[in-house]
């Protein structure tokens, strides 16, 4: 008998030409451009999730992990093609956008060969950190729907479906990390490598694309996503704690992300379509 998998893969079609403002997150450049950066990440990053996953399916008897494995593989091929859309059509606004996509891409895919040739089981274990930070991520957006409402459609749909499929799928890579190596400190060094390829990737084309557009100096704007994001109910607050669980001998990652309820979403989602 063949074995089910519990992940979802849903295929979305929407229409990003309908989007016409830019600062599509409640008017703020500062928050817009932060997401425009994390989308330039996303295809060339989750397409080398999928291959360190890919490297030791071979190595997976586990017929629930193996079905697991495909879901994810599809989930996140998804992921790459609909944010590939979505900078495109950032790229016709701001021809700057293409050549910074194919830069992180380049940038990516040969950090990704260099060390696949000697450490493929440290990709993994950087994956299993990106796993983690996109799982957490993904959580607490869902857990402030005021936040996912200041969003124009369709970038709404498009949060929201990544991070019901990031949730879901958040154990495949760690699953796979135990099976084939399970090493604590081999998982924190690549939390660290993760952490500081984000931050810094993230913050740099944030500042270009905030340069490009004139926005450095706009306080008003730079003020509301402190707030939203540092403040006292801030969205990166929220995400310490679990963030921290990650270092726990004993950490699993089906432990976190249970507050949020992946089926009243997809009903939500559901209705906005
Ligand atoms: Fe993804
Ligand atoms: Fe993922």
């Amino acid at each position: 008998m063949t074995a089910q998998t519990q992940l979802s893969v849903r295929t979305p079609r929407w229409n990003y030409e309908k989007l016409e403002n830019r600062f599509w997150f409640r008017g703020n450049p500062h928050l817009s451009h932060l997401i425009h950066a994390l989308s330039f990440l996303f295809p060339p990053g989750e397409e080398t999730f999928v291959r360190s996953v890919q490297r030791f399916r071979g190595a997976i008897s586990e017929p629930c992990l193996s079905a697991d494995i495909d879901a994810f593989i599809a989930q996140e091929s998804l992921h790459g093609a609909q944010h590939r859309r979505l900078n495109l059509w950032l790229s016709q606004r701001i021809p700057e956008a293409e050549q910074y996509c194919e830069a992180i891409a380049a940038s990516i895919r040969a950090d990704f060969k260099r060390v696949d040739q000697r450490f493929p089981k440290l990709n993994l274990a950087i994956t299993v950190a990106f796993e983690h930070m996109t799982a957490i991520a993904a959580t607490a957006l869902l857990e402030r729907p005021e936040i996912v409402d200041s969003i124009e459609e369709p970038l709404r749909s498009l949060l929201i479906w990544h991070a019901i499929e990031e949730i879901e799928h958040r154990s495949v890579a760690f699953d796979v990390y135990q099976t084939v190596s399970g090493s604590y400190p081999l998982r924190m060094l690549a939390m660290v490598f993760a952490c500081i390829m984000l931050v810094s990737q993230t913050l740099r084309y944030q500042m270009k694309l905030l340069a490009r557009d004139g926005q450095l100096g706009n306080w008003r704007s730079l003020r509301e996503a402190l707030h939203l994001t540092c403040g006292p109910n801030g969205y990166f607050r929220a995400l310490l704690k679990p963030f921290l669980s990650y270092g726990r001998a004993s950490f699993h990652p089906s432990q976190a992300c249970q507050s949020v309820s992946i089926e009243a979403w997809q009903r939500r989602m559901q209705e906005l379509d």
